[in-house]
């Protein structure tokens, strides 16, 4: 009876529930083992006997039975209950965007509203109200990327200069980051696309000293209050006088080393006094009002700061990298 009851059992659980049935302390064999002194003399050998074959039967018939299902137990999937927990997936802000959001909060400390503008643009804003004659060779097309005839994506921020003055009276304060695009091959230190931030200010009186000014509070503000800001003549139609813009290299302190291709400083923006025929393009009276503008690479600044030594990386969405920021 009890062997069968042990052929049925379908699982480890039913075995226990059997071993205790008969073999437990309350069990049926140990109650007939325990109730031997009530027999006569001559029937207790045999009854004992019997009673312990059978109990040592049924019990290796249970560790028989119970052993086959602790194998098939351990082929199922093993769960290693000491490993840590796989942490949740959680995104991050691109380094670029820090940089721009940063550059756009220091500004807005001194004055500049967060604007933006079209990355589709007609050549009238991208090229003429900025005072570039359309055979200029920034207007060329394989340089730039055409939709059609007269449409393009920009290849700068600077059209917003425009779009922002034929739309607001002076005094403006604007910063415009956003993406542009050049026909550029797309290597270590150039991208197809990439994030410029404008900035504009217009009103009366404004001069290149006030444009001087600002450009090193914002420096001091961003880089440190021992980086050290560099004005360098140069030129751009929208603007005269122009100037480029450099502060001392963040990773050798201006000492020279390859990040900064040993000069000591790395360049972050183009930019000057705006040039007044931008002004009467857009409406204003050059006679009455004065300004200036810029335009920073927020990309190649990134770079510098979290020394990052290919632009491809930027680019290129591997949360390897953009986790680390
Ligand atoms: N638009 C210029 C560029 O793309 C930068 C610039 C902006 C220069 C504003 C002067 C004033 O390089």
């Amino acid at each position: 009876q009890g062997s069968e009851a042990v052929a049925a059992a379908g699982n480890a659980e039913a075995l226990d529930a059997l071993r205790i049935e008969y073999l437990g302390r309350k069990g049926r064999l140990t109650g007939i083992l325990r109730r031997l002194g009530e027999l006569g003399a001559d029937e207790r050998p045999r009854v004992g006997a019997e009673a312990n074959r059978v109990k040592d039967a049924l019990s290796t018939l249970l560790d028989e039975r119970a052993a086959a299902y602790a194998v098939a137990a351990d082929t199922g999937p093993r769960v290693d209950l000491s490993l840590p927990g796989r942490a949740r997936w959680t995104g991050q802000v691109h380094p670029v965007t820090l940089v721009i959001d940063e550059i756009c909060e220091i500004f807005r400390d001194l004055g500049f509203s967060r604007v933006a503008g079209p990355e589709m643009e007609t050549q009238t804003y991208n090229f003429s109200k900025l005072n570039i004659p359309l055979d200029h060779p920034a207007a060329d097309m394989h340089d730039s990327f055409y939709l059609t005839d007269e449409v393009l994506l920009r290849t700068h921020t600077s059209p917003v200069q425009a779009r922002v003055m034929e739309q607001f009276a002076p005094p403006i304060r604007v910063v415009v980051p956003g993406t542009v695009y050049r026909r550029d091959p797309f290597d270590a230190s150039h991208a197809p696309a990439f994030e410029q931030v404008e900035g504009l200010a217009v009103d009366e009186g404004i001069t290149f000293a006030d444009f001087k000014a600002t450009i090193s509070a914002f420096v001091r503000r961003f880089f440190g209050n021992d980086a050290k800001t560099r004005f360098r003549p140069s030129y751009f139609p929208f603007t005269e006088p122009s100037a480029e813009v450099d502060v001392s290299c963040q990773i050798c302190g201006g000492r020279g080393c390859s990040a900064c291709k040993h000069t000591g400083w790395m360049e972050i923006m183009g930019a000057g006094m705006v040039h007044p025929n931008v002004f009467e393009a857009a409406g204003y009276d050059p006679e009455r009002y004065t300004g200036y503008a810029f335009g920073m690479g927020p990309g190649r600044i990134a770079m510098q700061r979290y020394g990052i030594p290919d632009i491809r990386l930027l680019y290129e969405s591997d949360m390897r990298f953009l986790g680390q920021f």
